[in-house]
């Protein structure tokens, strides 16, 4: 017998820490296990499933999307066993994550997804179905009407289960009617949804226009206030980040301080269908380094220093490399090449980075992460330099070029050579010989100059 309506609880309190109940704290929503493996070449083993939602419990995420149940054996197998053991590994704190699987709006699907995560101490159902226009027409073949009543239905059918928290999302919503949004959202809510999740699945929206979706959907669907918002941002435009820090500020902000728009969807290094999701690393540094001046002290729960480790993990085991100036993971988000960057950075690490690679568990190679690169880039500085030093009448000092002799002393020091003046002058030249001909000067470029220069007969 299924009743008429659930109330919309918080679940299992007991396993819920207090962080959750700051008015400032936004849960993160990790999909890389579920929306991640959708990326095209990404595949993952059960093993590695597990491994990384164990990465993911270290790192802090409020809910874990394992996987998509009812799409193979081998997901319902991985969603299961890290419900069992993720999904009981509770910390010292209380602290453990809510295990989540994803379901079509179907019977089958939805008792498939809570087999598996039903082992959890905190489990969750997300179903779905799409609202705009070509996705009825086209895909559903169905009617608005139709629509409400299967999404109604089977949020119902959902909390008959013995499911406390159930995840609604109405797919397409970036391109969905508004006020069919208010209404089906009012339905699920009446029919027990806990949280609603509004995606912009083929990330068309532009920030501003995402924003103001969520403060309409906020203002006009009865019966929001009792539950959390979320929000689920693609990356086709490569507006994933932007949209999803855009809505901290259309809601999270002072004039919206009661609103309940507490839970944000990313994956670890943005993967995901087609051009991605809104990376976690992102999402949480914005808020870490401008949640305070920017978002009215918005923070998560995420141990940051987890983050290098995570996203390395993600990139071995799904085989997706991570582009070297990607934000935060990249191997150059930390990496200083020209001569002006190098000097500012061993004179203050503050004049170039804002973020410490190793409050990330980010290692880099040396200290100030110079890059002892090519003359190219030193020259055009130094040229530039001189331009500017016309335009402004200043004195020009010959910084840029002893920055590269700087950098370069830095990091043989480094390696442990101690030069002469003379020997590092005849080295330095030979050493941007080189720079000329490679992009890169290694170590061991270093180390055969060094050795030439010293034990020359
Ligand atoms: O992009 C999307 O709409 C989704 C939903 C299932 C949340 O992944």
């Amino acid at each position: 017998q299924i009743p008429d309506s659930f109330p919309a609880t918080a679940q299992r309190p007991e396993y819920i820490p207090n962080r959750i109940s700051d008015p400032n704290y936004v849960r993160i929503f990790d999909t890389t296990l579920r929306d991640g493996e959708q990326s095209p070449g990404a595949s993952l083993t059960s093993k590695e499933k597990v491994d990384i939602a164990r990465q993911l419990s270290k790192l802090g995420v409020d809910i874990i999307e394992a996987g998509f149940p009812a799409a193979s054996k081998d997901d319902f197998k991985a969603v299961k066993q890290i419900a069992m053991e993720v999904g009981n590994a509770v910390d010292k704190d209380g602290y453990v994550p809510v295990i989540c699987g994803l379901s079509r709006c179907n019977e089958k699907d939805i008792r498939t997804a809570w087999e598996a995560v039903k082992y959890a101490k905190r489990p969750r159902i997300h179903t779905f179905i799409a609202t705009s226009p070509i996705h009825l027409e086209y895909k559903l073949r169905k009617s608005k009407e139709q629509v409400i009543e299967i999404a109604r239905s089977m949020v119902k059918f959902a909390r008959s289960l013995g499911c406390e928290d159930v995840e609604f999302s109405p797919e397409d919503a970036g391109r969905s009617d508004r006020e069919f949004l208010y209404q089906i959202l009012g339905e699920v809510i009446k029919a027990g949804a806990t949280t609603l999740n509004i995606p912009d699945t083929v990330g068309y929206t532009a920030p501003t226009e995402f924003g103001q979706l969520i403060a309409d959907i906020k203002s006009n669907t009865p019966g929001i206030e009792n539950v959390i918002i979320s929000t689920h941002c693609q990356n086709d435009l490569g507006l994933s980040t932007a949209n999803t820090i855009e809505v901290f500020h259309y809601l999270f902000c002072s004039t919206w301080g009661t609103c309940r728009l507490r839970q944000v969807e990313v994956t670890v290094n943005g993967i995901g269908e087609r051009a991605g999701n809104a990376a976690l690393e992102e999402v949480v540094m914005a808020l870490k380094c401008r949640g305070e001046q920017v978002f009215g002290g918005l923070h998560t729960g995420i141990n940051i220093k987890h983050i290098s480790m995570t996203s390395k993990m993600v990139e071995e085991y799904t085989g997706l490399h991570v582009q070297p100036h990607k934000a935060i993971v990249g191997a150059n988000a930390f990496a200083h090449e020209s001569g002006i960057h190098q000097d500012g950075m061993l004179k203050h690490k503050g004049t170039y980075e804002i973020i410490s690679p190793e409050d990330i568990g980010f290692e880099r190679s040396n200290e100030a992460g110079i890059v002892l690169g090519n003359l190219g880039v030193l020259y055009f500085t130094c040229v530039m330099l001189f331009v500017y030093a016309q335009k402004h009448n200043l004195i020009l000092q010959p910084a840029p070029w002893h920055s590269g002799r700087h950098a370069l002393r830095q990091r043989l020091g480094e390696l442990g050579y101690e030069l002469q003046d003379e020997q590092l002058e005849n080295i330095f030249w030979r050493f941007k010989a080189i720079a000329e001909q490679k992009k890169r000067v290694t170590d061991a470029d270093l180390r055969a100059l060094v050795s030439d220069e010293v034990f020359q007969p």
